[in-house]
């Protein structure tokens, strides 16, 4: 099982950036935790991040089929970027959307997510947890998709 990471603008500065509200880790160390934990479910994870919404369509476009899930964190994409929303409309596998922080209890222009919708599902507020439940939500979906 293959599970390609994506994270979008300004996630390359979590650990200085508004601590508060995005914790106190690197981005590369939320990586690190999360290689660990797909480890142990056996899951390969690839990651990816970028500050430019191009650069991430392209990576989607370019690899997402070779991969049998997606988590991603959009950034503030989430918010406005029609295009990652049609990026992620026409991929053919599962998609969970995640956010550090609560969207919902933030700025109103935060409130909404454009891309959530094409995705099957969002997880936010629980900090790089977010990441982790999502990984074993996907591993749950991919290897017993009837449930139990
Ligand atoms: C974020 C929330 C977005 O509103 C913000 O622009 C981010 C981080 C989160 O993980 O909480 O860059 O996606």
């Amino acid at each position: 099982m293959k599970i390609l990471v994506v994270n979008g603008p300004n996630l390359n500065l979590l650990g200085k950036r508004k601590k508060e509200f995005y914790g106190q880790m690197t981005l590369e160390e939320i990586n690190k935790l999360l290689a660990k934990k797909a480890e142990t479910l056996q899951i390969e994870v690839e990651f990816f991040q970028s500050n430019s919404e191009g650069k991430i369509i392209d990576e989607l476009q370019q690899k997402a089929d070779k991969f049998d899930a997606l988590i991603i964190n959009p950034g503030a994409l989430t918010h406005y970027s029609y295009a990652l929303r049609d990026a992620l409309e026409s991929l053919s596998i599962p998609v969970i959307e995640v956010h550090l922080s609560n969207i919902f209890a933030r700025e109103d222009f935060r409130r909404q997510s454009v891309t959530a919708p094409v995705c099957a599902g969002m997880i936010a507020g629980f900090g790089w947890k977010s990441y982790s439940a999502a990984l074993d939500i996907l591993y749950s979906l991919l290897t017993q998709p009837e449930g139990e």
